[in-house]
């Protein structure tokens, strides 16, 4: 996809590394945002891990964040959350153009992603941005009464040259 220019919502947002000092918002955000959220312990084991993470924030009030694993070669999404009243303003899609252009930066060939099933407006933004379904996983959600639901595996090929 061609560089997108930034929506007007992006306008005085800034994006900084996630800290510690980020965690306990970053776990209400999430609670907001999910039905079966992450824990504060699985974004702490995340910055423990090395995996990078960002905050876009509007001066002290979290707005939305990105947590993305490297590996050799390629690179995982493995959460993009942008606060529910601040949804739909074009953040997210921006959002995710930022975690990809790093990725790219960083050398990685392919940025893979999974997404539920029912998550159209996710589904959306990733294909908007040119992801393609490459798999499916079976079960592999939790939903309500014990119930599961199928993840869509995604990936952007992102070959140096490759516009942004
Ligand atoms: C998914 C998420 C990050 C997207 O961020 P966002 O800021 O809401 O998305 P954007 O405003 O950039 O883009 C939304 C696009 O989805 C489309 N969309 C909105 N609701 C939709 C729906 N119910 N079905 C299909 N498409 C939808 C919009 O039309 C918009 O496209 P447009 O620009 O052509 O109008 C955000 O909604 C979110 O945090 N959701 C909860 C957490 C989540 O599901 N994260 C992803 C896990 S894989």
């Amino acid at each position: 996809m061609s560089a997108l220019a930034p929506t007007p919502a992006w306008q005085g947002l800034q994006l900084q590394g996630m800290t510690e000092a980020w965690l306990e918002p970053v776990a209400l955000l999430e609670r907001q945002a999910y039905t079966h959220p992450w824990s504060h312990g699985n974004f702490s084991d995340s910055l423990r891990a090395g995996y990078h993470a960002w905050v876009l924030v509007e001066g002290q009030e979290l707005i939305g964040y990105l947590v993305i694993m490297l590996s050799p070669g390629e690179a995982h999404l493995l959460n993009i959350t942008i606060a529910p009243p601040r949804q739909g303003q074009g953040l997210g899609l921006h959002l995710l153009q930022q975690g990809v252009t790093w990725a790219r930066l960083q050398g990685a060939q392919t940025l893979w992603l999974e997404v539920r099933v029912s998550n159209a407006r996710a589904r959306s933004i990733y294909e908007r941005y040119g992801f393609k379904t490459t798999g499916l996983r079976r079960n592999y959600y939790p939903l309500a009464a014990f119930k599961r639901e199928d993840a869509i595996v995604m990936s952007l090929p992102l070959q140096a040259g490759q516009s942004l």
